[in-house]
């Protein structure tokens, strides 16, 4: 099976997971596209957002014809990965919140969960948490506000640190307490790893932050081998509205300047 591997995203977050297979795989040729036009999906009704994120990675698999396609966002792929499945012919790789990982890491057997509104309440999060968690204490944190703040730092903006905090009052409030604080964070939306420099900075405690993105590097390197190879050409970007922001966000991960996505099905505009 040859092709790029396609990431797809609501918006910019989906880089911190090309970000993590560029370190797996340095030669191999990735594919970026977004649905900007639609973020945030975390505020979402799930009835509409299945039905967009089906149609959006339908053009997006047309426009890229990719080896594999990675739904590089946990809203999406706690919501939609089994209609995607159903709709595409290509090996479809999601991104869920990584608390296997995070209740093997932590000593207190106290986690955070930092993610959207959306995936915070969906029972796919809850199942992973009953399974893989079970002894754990997990406090939920819906950070919807992040989203905003990454998509303007990759813009060009510095992230606003009185927002982040507002934001992440309930997580610092765990990370003090007396008894079992909290000391892992997962970081359960793929906009999240973008801003974990600004995150540590104002945490109360040292925690550690855990993302999927090694996990779902490893994953598409079992999928398809070997990765077809880039030659060294940025990768090809397209989006559902393409600004400059962006495009500047993704030069800086080695794509190209997004071009429209445009989307067959009237009923998901
Ligand atoms: N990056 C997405 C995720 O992993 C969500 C951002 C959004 O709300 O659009 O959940």
């Amino acid at each position: 099976m040859s092709g790029p591997v396609l990431i797809f995203d609501s918006g910019v977050g989906g880089l911190s997971v090309a970000a993590a297979l560029r370190r797996h795989f340095p030669e191999a040729a990735l594919c970026y596209a977004c649905d900007n036009a639609w973020l945030p999906y975390g505020l979402r009704p799930d009835a509409a957002l299945v039905r967009r994120i089906v149609a959006t990675c339908k053009a997006a698999v047309e426009a890229c014809r990719p080896a594999v396609l990675v739904v590089a966002c946990n809203t999406a792929s706690t919501l939609a990965l089994e209609p995607l499945r159903a709709a595409l012919e290509v090996p479809v790789v999601g991104t869920v919140p990584a608390i296997k990982p995070a209740a093997a890491l932590s000593r207190t057997r106290h986690l955070g969960l930092l993610a959207t509104s959306a995936t915070v309440r969906r029972p796919y999060t809850r199942r992973l948490i009953e399974r893989f968690a079970a002894d754990c204490r997990v406090t939920c944190v819906a950070a919807d506000a992040l989203v905003g703040e990454a998509e303007a730092w990759l813009g060009g903006r510095e992230p606003d640190a009185a927002r982040l905090d507002m934001a992440l009052a309930s997580l610092w409030q765990a990370a003090r307490l007396e008894a079992a604080p909290l000391d892992t964070v997962v970081l359960g939306c793929t906009h999240f790893p973008l801003l974990t420099a600004s995150l540590s900075a104002l945490a109360p405690t040292p925690l550690a932050w855990i993302d999927s993105g090694d996990a779902i590097a490893r994953r598409v390197g079992q999928l398809v081998a070997p990765l077809t190879a880039s030659g060294g050409r940025p990768g090809p970007g397209f989006a559902t509205a393409p600004n400059a922001a962006l495009a500047y966000a993704l030069a800086a991960y080695g794509f190209g300047p997004p071009a429209p996505l445009a989307l067959a099905d009237a009923a998901t505009h």
